[in-house]
């Protein structure tokens, strides 16, 4: 019989979150002990001591991806889910976008320049030809083309005509790639989403160097730039409601006053101190803590435990997006959340740290 009684921590190669969370669950209670995630033999339907795991590394490590769905079967409260994450990608989730009422780049799906392993023409007999001037039409110069799964920035590309579009597009070898409208921002946002319901809005400049990019200011003000954080943390909330995440992070380029969403799909987002700064850093260790702990005690023994967005559960329902919202949080907190983001401006990061590997939001390779 299983043994739920701890809560752990699964990571790779970033060094300050981890600890903190640890040390911060701990200090809170002692109904559950906090540790890193320790594996040795993994058995099929044998269940872990762990309540809840956070995963900040599956994406990179396919054991860890199959270890947290047998832990997963087995009671464990892994977050984020990672059945849902292994099946989603930004395409998709750009597409579920539309249909919550969220706005997103006008984007085209592209298949891959080359041919993936072991296949030839004859599996490709399904495809007609692109209509590229039709496609250059709808999106508009310039453009962003980015992979559909991708993350950390890797093969992104900004095109200002065909020439450009099909010279990158010959870089992007078996990738299959997003083409989509650029939107020329005056605001640009990273919003974190703990818990389905706490959210920290944090004005980011992507135009900055890495480690300056929190160190940014909400250009917007007065009224419009208050109507603009309670839309954001709708527009937040609506997100990670359908797609089911309990830590992820959306991105919002803000044009003429509206939030458009632009990368949504990150469940294991950058919480370096030395990329999001000490008070954004505080925030999100103290929000996965009490995340953590209060799905702990949530957790039933030989149930399924992990969070289903209303995607999936209204698809199983049959009552499509409007599945009623029974396993998510209140938002209440959420809308505090968008009014202390604005009184609590991003501080300057401290010094200048690479990308790491791990923090990047790409999928998991299949
Ligand atoms: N459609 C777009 N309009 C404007 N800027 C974009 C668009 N798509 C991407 N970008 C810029 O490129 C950066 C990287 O793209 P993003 O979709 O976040 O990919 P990744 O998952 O690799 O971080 C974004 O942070 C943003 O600055
Ligand atoms: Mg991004």
């Amino acid at each position: 019989m299983s043994n739920l009684t701890k809560i752990g921590i699964l990571f790779g190669q970033e060094n300050t979150f981890p600890q903190a969370f640890v040390d911060r669950v701990n200090e809170k209670q002692s109904e559950f002990t906090a540790e890193f995630v320790s594996i040795d033999r993994v058995e099929q339907s044998v269940a872990t001591d762990y309540a809840v795991i956070i995963d900040r590394i599956s994406q990179d490590v396919p054991f860890y991806k199959a270890f947290l769905k047998n832990a997963a079967l087995t009671g464990t409260a892994v977050i984020n889910n990672p059945f849902w994450w292994a099946a989603d990608e930004k395409f998709f989730n750009n597409a579920l976008a539309v249909q919550l009422g969220v706005p997103v780049p006008k984007t085209i799906l592209l298949p891959s320049k080359e041919r993936p392993d072991d296949t030839n023409h004859n599996s490709f007999r399904n495809l007609q030809h692109m209509n590229w001037d039709a496609i250059f039409d709808h999106i508009g110069f310039p453009a962003f083309m980015k992979p559909h799964a991708g993350g950390g920035w890797k093969s992104v590309y900004k095109v200002d005509n065909p020439e450009q579009m099909f010279r990158a597009y010959d870089e992007t070898g078996q990738l299959v790639m997003l083409y989509q409208e650029a939107i020329d921002f005056d605001d640009y946002f990273r919003c974190y989403c703990i818990g389905g319901k706490d959210v920290r809005i944090m004005p980011y400049e992507p135009r900055n160097p890495h480690h300056l990019r929190y160190a940014a200011e909400m250009k917007t003000t007065g009224d419009a730039g208050k109507k603009l954080l309670a839309t954001m943390t709708d527009y937040v909330l609506k997100l990670n409601h359908g797609l089911g995440y309990d830590f992820n992070t959306v991105e919002f380029a803000v044009r003429d006053g509206i939030p458009i969403a632009i990368d949504f799909c990150n469940p294991a987002p950058d919480a370096d101190i030395h990329s999001v700064g000490q008070a954004n850093f505080e925030w999100v260790v103290e929000a996965a803590a009490n995340m953590a702990i209060e799905r702990a005690r949530r957790v039933q023994t030989g149930k399924d435990n992990l969070t289903w967005g209303t995607f999936v559960r209204g698809s199983v329902a049959g009552t499509g997006l409007t599945a009623p919202d029974t396993k998510q949080p209140k938002a209440e907190k959420a809308e505090k959340s968008a009014k202390e983001a604005k009184a609590d401006k991003a501080p300057k990061a401290e010094k200048a740290d690479k990308p790491k590997k791990e923090d990047k939001p790409k999928k998991a390779k299949k």
